[in-house]
């Protein structure tokens, strides 16, 4: 692409965690970053704070991306403003974890749909977009859990193990488009999403002996956005201190 033209990317659940770490690293790259989130408003609006504070430039996009409306008009709503989408990043995530036999159906409902749902619903429209313009970076956060499943999370590791598999095959897809996808599978990572677990008893199980940083999954992130990553297609990097 030309690379004088400001690049433009939009990046769900920006409200806080890794999703605000990545809008950052964005920013700092001189990308213009729309900001999505479902309900955390005040979370949002700090992302976006930190960015200006860096002299990046975004806005706040707030959809539910287990709605499909919503994301269809929220894509056409950016392309409308920039007349491009370079970058799509879905990053959203919920866990709801539960002992298989005792998960009821709206843990497993919820978790897939949020993941697999959210994953269909705004990567199709981007991905049409990105074909006319014969360029796209999408990067897919999935999980170690996906990678090789996790007790108490039946449900999670399901999504997670989907979102790569949708993820090569996307890749080989499109990839003669100039579109690269790729997945980032995080371990544990300090966020709210692991508010609750045992961290010191984690922390032992990690070869690293600690959790990660978001910055350090937004790295690996920033790097596969780059023109640099264009060779780099429908792979899945580990962020994990040696979990797996
Ligand atoms: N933390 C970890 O250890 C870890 C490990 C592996 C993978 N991951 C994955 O990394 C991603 C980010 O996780 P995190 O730890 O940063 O989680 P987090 O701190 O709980 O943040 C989750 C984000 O997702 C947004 N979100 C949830 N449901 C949404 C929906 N339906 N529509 C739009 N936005 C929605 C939230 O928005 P609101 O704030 O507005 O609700 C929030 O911004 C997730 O996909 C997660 O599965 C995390």
């Amino acid at each position: 692409m030309n690379t004088s033209i400001q690049q433009t990317a939009l990046i769900t659940g920006a409200s806080r965690g890794i999703g605000r770490a990545i809008a950052k690293n964005l920013a700092d790259r001189g990308i213009f970053v729309y900001l999505n989130f479902r309900s955390d408003d005040t979370g949002a609006r700090n992302t976006l704070n930190d960015i200006h504070y860096q002299n990046g430039h975004g806005e706040l996009l707030r959809f539910d991306v287990t709605r499909q409306n919503q994301c269809n008009d929220a894509v056409a709503f950016v392309i409308k403003q920039r007349g491009r989408l370079d970058i799509l990043v879905n990053n959203a995530g919920i866990r709801d974890d539960h002992l298989f036999a005792m998960m009821k159906k709206p843990a497993w409902e919820t978790v897939l749909d949020t993941h697999l749902n959210g994953f269909y619903h705004l990567t199709r429209p981007v991905v049409r977009q990105m074909i006319k313009q014969r360029f796209g970076r999408i990067i897919n956060i999935s999980s170690a859990a996906g990678q090789v499943g996790n007790a108490g999370q039946v449900n999670y590791s399901t999504a997670k193990a989907g979102i790569i598999g949708a993820t090569r095959a996307l890749a080989k897809e499109i990839a003669s488009r100039g579109i690269t996808v790729n997945a980032v599978a995080p371990g544990f990572i300090h966020t709210d999403m692991v508010a609750g677990l045992d961290l010191e008893n984690i922390k032992k199980q990690i070869p690293a002996g600690r959790l990660g940083h978001p910055e350090e999954v937004a790295h690996v992130v920033g790097f596969l956005c780059s023109e640099q990553a264009g060779y780099v297609n429908g792979q899945v990097l580990g962020v994990n201190g040696g979990l797996i």
